[in-house]
């Protein structure tokens, strides 16, 4: 009787556990995969000297130049800005960028960072949440 019960009370919280994951939402899932996995602010994101910490309430809004002599590169403002940002790609534009590399214009993104373009957001889902919260980052301007 003692097993039923663990065996009943090991399904409800498996069946508990399933249903937490799945009450997830496509930005939340964005959020986590933008922020914790794949950490696209990294590059992103712009920084204040010394310490070198994101500017808050500007996450996203482009990130640092990298300037080697081999190539030179800055991460854009993804946000929705439509000036300084990326707030006229359509979200299948986006989503084709992060499988291909490809800007909506075709102007293909530099070979350096290409890797990063498919590496972490390589499942459709991870594609798809990266799109929502990309797009539900705002607008904000380049500083
Ligand atoms: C290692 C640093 C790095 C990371 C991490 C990174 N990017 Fe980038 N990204 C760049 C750089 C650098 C460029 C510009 C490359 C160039 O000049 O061709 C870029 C370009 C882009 C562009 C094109 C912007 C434009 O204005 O043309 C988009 C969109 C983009 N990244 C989205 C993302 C997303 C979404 C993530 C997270 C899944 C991400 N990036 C993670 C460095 C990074």
């Amino acid at each position: 009787m003692i097993r039923m019960i663990r065996a009943t009370a090991s399904m409800v919280l498996i069946i508990l556990m399933a249903t937490a994951a799945a009450a997830e939402t496509p930005v939340e899932r964005g959020r986590y995969l933008v922020e914790a996995v794949l950490a696209c602010g990294n590059c992103h994101s712009p920084r204040t000297p010394p310490e070198m910490t994101i500017i808050p309430g500007k996450e996203l809004s482009g990130g640092r130049s990298v300037d080697t002599p081999a190539f030179k590169v800055t991460p854009g403002n993804i946000t929705q800005d439509k000036k300084t940002g990326i707030g006229d790609w359509t979200a299948d534009e986006l989503k084709a960028f992060l499988r291909l590399g490809v800007r909506p214009n075709g102007v293909p993104i530099a070979p350096a960072i290409a890797c990063q373009s498919d590496q972490g957001a390589n499942t459709l889902r991870s594609r798809r949440c990266c799109c929502v919260l990309v797009d539900s980052a705002g607008d904000r301007k380049r500083s």
